[in-house]
Order: structure tokens, then sequence, then C-alpha cells
């Protein structure tokens, strides 16, 4: 690791540990942004952003402007999301994407919710074999860089089922900011300055992306402010702006990406692209405390892990039990050790293998799996294992946005190319990064993916197969049927854990959402053994009263996984005749912006 990326993470540290202990009390919001009591003992973060008429937070200022801009238009949060998800395309390349994709959760102005699962399919080409040496060994590197990595895109068709189904404004209008950012160019921020300059060797391996982004020689860096203009991809936003979403998979973009692959021993062809179709799926729709929380079903393992972490905390009295103390860190532990070996034996992409979604989501069942919970002491290791919920007949690099609008419209988006600039593979002449979702298939049952994640045959690679994903985009309505919250947040396994503690910490410990998505977090996933945290988010007196009772604590990152979820979230609130109230919350481990109207 250069020096420059260390001297980054110890800045994300700092800023964390400044968000988190030692901003002054006068920073704190206001309580209408707060719900509940106020036994949060994370301590003031920024004061969220205060809008009436809309907001919109994403990983990137000008993707949030973009966003934004829409709604100043008239148009609603579908439209602005849909600008959104364009521009992080263009500014955000590290995790926006054309050639990734994502799960939107939409919920209607009436309150009906609905969802986009643009998730990547495998190509039909794509067999377990691919992935596995002569002698049955899993490569895992195939899957993780070069051509073999990718699944066949969705964003676009994802987002512009969105704008088609839901939106109000035209595609000329919502991909205006991002061509104008991608032709235009935009002053490169010191942080993808830096990032770039340190990829260079990766980016160097595949022609077009040492074209596109490096300057050709490993000496000749990127500096900050610099305009970072990106016309091939300009020019493929201006043709998916003229002809839409076949363009993209039936047009010149499909031919450029279909050559390029089958030139380069890839797999996606012609047909996989003609073929990928985004798909509208029902929410997976939990209850806590009363409020009801929206989020993403199979193939996504978020909204299914969420209700059941959501339904083992609702069982106790969390604001009681106090904040990252060691009684909560121990309980939700626990519920996330067992909902996450749930994730592997049971997600897959409910299109090919039978999911029980509700039975994996039903209190009872959450209940039945806490049964062995102990406060005195963590559930031996090798009895945790997955449960066996009752199936449906008989009674599972990234960036989050949120959106909401002054009709109660709201939009959640976590959209990815799974790494950082995915495969690192970029498409000559359209001038955009492919993805490795193929990571996150079970190369072979027992073998983790980058994220320590394992699986079993549900989700072994097989033809236009979806990969489980984490990805959990989040709606929360009051106990009264009103818009309260969007959230969601990147982090490969640690998204599902982030996005659980947020809601936790906005409904039971009553923070405002800039504290919520800034207080620091613990994470569990089953494998591997360890109860993680975040520097300074359990005190020495939470982390020795955890070790007396069996479980090995550890802080910071830990086995393969590379970095928290950074949330991006914001909360609504409703108060007499005064309407909507929109609090914006950009997680501060990241450079992201809320920006309101
Ligand atoms: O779908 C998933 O769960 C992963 N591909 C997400 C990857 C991710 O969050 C990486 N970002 N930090």
């Amino acid at each position: 690791m250069s020096v420059r990326s260390t001297a980054r993470i110890l800045g994300c540290a700092l800023l964390l540990v400044v968000g988190v202990f030692a901003l002054p009390a006068w920073t704190s919001a206001p309580n209408a942004s707060r719900p509940g009591s106020s036994s949060g003992t994370a301590g003031p973060a920024p004061v969220p952003e205060y809008a009436e008429n809309g907001m919109v937070v994403s990983a990137k200022k000008r993707a949030s402007q973009a966003g934004v801009s829409m709604l100043k238009k008239g148009g609603n949060a579908v439209d602005a999301a849909v600008a959104t998800g364009f521009a992080l395309a263009v500014v955000h390349p590290y995790a926006g994407n054309l050639g990734g994709g994502g799960f939107m959760v939409v919920r209607m102005p009436d309150g009906s919710v609905t969802t986009i699962d643009h998730r990547e399919d495998a190509p039909s080409g794509a067999t377990q074999d691919v992935y596995l040496d002569d002698d049955g060994n899993a490569v895992r590197q195939r899957s993780r860089r070069g051509y073999l990595a990718s699944g066949v895109p969705g964003t676009v068709a994802g987002l512009l089922t969105a704008l088609d189904e839901h939106g109000t404004l035209d595609r000329a209008t919502v991909m205006a900011p991002a061509i104008r950012l991608a032709e235009e160019g935009f002053p490169l921020p010191h942080t993808m300055a830096e990032d770039l300059n340190d990829r260079y060797e990766a980016f160097a391996e595949f022609s077009a992306t040492k074209k596109y982004f490096t300057k050709g020689r490993a000496s000749a860096e990127y500096r900050a402010g610099e305009r970072f203009v990106q016309s091939d991809l300009a020019r493929t936003l201006k043709r998916i702006r003229d002809k839409g979403k076949a363009e993209f998979y039936e047009g010149r973009t499909a031919s450029l990406i279909a050559e390029q692959f089958q030139a380069n021993g890839g797999l996606i062809d012609a047909q996989d692209l003609a073929e990928y179709e985004a798909v509208e799926r029902d929410p997976v729709t939990a209850t806590y405390r009363g409020y009801e929380v929206h989020s993403m079903g199979p193939p996504s393992s978020g909204g299914v892990a969420i209700a059941q972490l959501l339904n083992a905390a609702e069982m106790r009295d969390i604001d009681q039990m106090g904040f990252n103390s060691s009684a909560t860190a121990h309980y939700i532990g626990e519920a996330m050790r067992r909902v996450f070996a749930d994730r592997a034996k049971w997600l897959g992409d409910p299109d090919h293998v039978e999911v029980p979604t509700e039975g994996l989501i039903q209190k009872d069942y959450m209940r039945e799996r806490m049964a062995s919970f102990d406060s005195s002491r963590i559930t031996p290791t090798d009895s945790v294992r997955a449960g066996e919920p009752m199936l449906a007949g008989e009674s599972m690099e990234t960036s989050h946005y949120s959106v909401a609008d002054s009709s109660g419209m709201a939009v959640s988006v976590t959209t990815t190319l799974n790494s950082g600039y995915g495969s690192k593979v970029m498409i000559d002449g359209a001038g955009f990064f492919m993805n490795n979702e193929m990571n996150d298939f079970v190369l072979k049952p027992g073998v983790p993916n980058q994220f320590g994640l394992s699986g079993t045959k549900r989700n072994l690679v097989a033809p236009d197969r979806r990969m489980v994903s984490s990805m959990s985009p989040t709606i929360v309505e009051t106990p009264e049927g009103e818009l309260s919250l969007v959230i969601g947040a990147p982090g490969g396994s640690t998204i599902i854990t982030t996005t659980f503690q947020v809601i936790m910490n906005v409904i039971d410990h009553g923070m405002d959402i800039e504290q919520a998505v800034t207080a620091g977090r613990i994470h569990h996933q089953w494998k591997p053994r360890h109860l993680s945290h975040e520097e300074f988010a359990l005190s020495r007196d939470a982390v020795r009263n955890l070790r007396a009772r069996g479980w090995e604590v550890t802080e910071g990152v830990f086995g393969g996984i590379p970095r928290w979820g950074r949330a991006q979230g914001l909360r609504v609130t409703q108060s007499g005749d005064e309407g909507r109230v929109f609090y914006g919350g950009s997680d501060p481990r990241a450079n992201g912006a809320a920006v309101g109207f």
C-alpha cells in the first residue's frame, strides 16, 4: 500500500473519530429529526443537511446536485435518482457505472412500494468449470479481474426501466447533467487523482483502461483539480439518450462490449446483452416497532437479512441496553451470526432456485433462532448453523444513493461494479468499466468470496443466473404510514449490518440521520468467527465484557472485508400543516454529499 493510501485511510479514520466524538454539542440537529428517545451515546455528529422540498444523498456532490436539478425542474424522486445514477457513472467511476448493476426500491406517493432488480446475470456460457482449474480448485482471480469476471450489466436497463415506468421527465433531460460532466469534464478531487495514480499497474494491464484512466506512463500522474474529460463516455451516454436501452443492449455499445469480450476470451456475447432484462419484484417488507421496513428481496440477501436482524432486535429493549454496550453488541452479534449462516445456506436467484424468503423473515422463525442465546456466553461456534425456515408452500465497489421528493415518493438505490473499478477492464470506444460481479457467486462450496462470504450450490455459477448480493436499498415508513427513512450503503457484507445499525440508531437510539450514519459499528458474518468493530465503536470496557463472554473481538478491518459500509441516508419528518421536512445524512467515511432543495 502506498504512503498516500495509508495517509488517506488514516485521514478517514481521523474524520470518523472527529465525527463521532469530538464535535461540539451545538452541532446537534433539531429534535424534529429525532423520532425516539435520545439515549444514544455516539456523541454529536455534523448537522444533517436540511431541506423542505426534497433531498438527494449520494457518494459524490456533483451526482447529488444532478439529482436535485431534476427536482428543481419539477421532476419526481425517480427522475432525480436516474439523473444521480448516470452522473455517478461519470464522476464516481470507482463504483458508479454503466457496466455494473444494482437494486432500486421505489416508494410511490400513495405508499405502494416496488423494486427494480437490475443485478447482473451470468453470461449463457458461464459454468462452474470456467472458474476451476484442472484439479477442481477455484481460481479466484478469474472471477475478480479481467474478462471472465463480468456478469451482463444491468444498470442501464434498471435506470431506464425506472424512468419509463415511474419518472416524469424525458431521457434527454435526466441524462443531461451526466453528459455535460463527461463532455466538459470536472475537476479531479484529490482522492480520485491519488486513487487513479495508485492503480496505474492494474489499469495498465488492459489497453482501453490504460488509454482512458492512466496518462500512459507510470511516472505521469493525475493532479488534484485538473479537468477530467471522458469524451467516449459522453458519446456513449448520448447514444443511450437518443436511442434508449436498446442502444446499450443491441446497438453500438452492445457491439463494442461483445466484440471486445469475444476477442479477449470473455463470455459475454451479443445474445447475452440482447436478452438482459431488469426485473420488477415485490419488496421484502418487515415491521420493526411499528415501522414498516421495505428492502430488496432475492437475489439480494439484503432485505431478508435486515428483516431477520430487526426481528431479533425487536425482542429486546435495545435503547435501554444502550448504544454499542457489551450487552447490545453481544445480542446483535449473535443475531448476525445466525442470519449470515442462513444467508450462506438459503439465498440464491429466486428465478433459478427456491428461496424460503417468507419463512426466513417470520418473527417466530427468528425467535426460534435466538432461543439458544445465552446472555452470559457466546453460543459455541460449531453449533451456530443455518436454520430450517418454512418453505413458501407451507404457510438472498458499490455506491448507494437515497432520494425523496415533496410528494412522498422516495427511491433507494445501491449500485455496483463489485470491486473498485470492477474487473479493471474498460470498453474501448465506449469509455466505461465492466463489473467483476462473478465473484459474488459461489465458485466452489466452502470457498469464500472476496468479502469472506460462503454459500451453497444455490449460488453456484450457472448460465443466466443472478449472483447473490448483500445490497440492501431500504425505505422505512412510520407506524402512521408516512415516509420516514431512505437508507443503504456499499461495503460488501457490511452493507447488511450497516443498514441494520443505522435503522436501529434512528428508531431505538433516537439519533438524527447524520449521527446515525456516522456512529461506530460492529459486524459479524458468521464466518470468520470474529466480532469486528470499528475503531472507537466499542469502549475498552465493552470489549473486555465481550471477551469474557467468549467472543473473539477484532478492531477494524478483517478477513478480506475491505471497508466498512458507507451509508447515504435521509430522514423525512412531517408535522401538522408544515408538510414534509428532509434531513440528509452522508457518511463521513466517504466523500459524499447530501444536497437539499
Ligand atoms: O452485491 C454485493 O453484495 C457486492 N457485489 C457488493 C460490493 C460492494 O459493496 C463493494 N463496495 N464496497
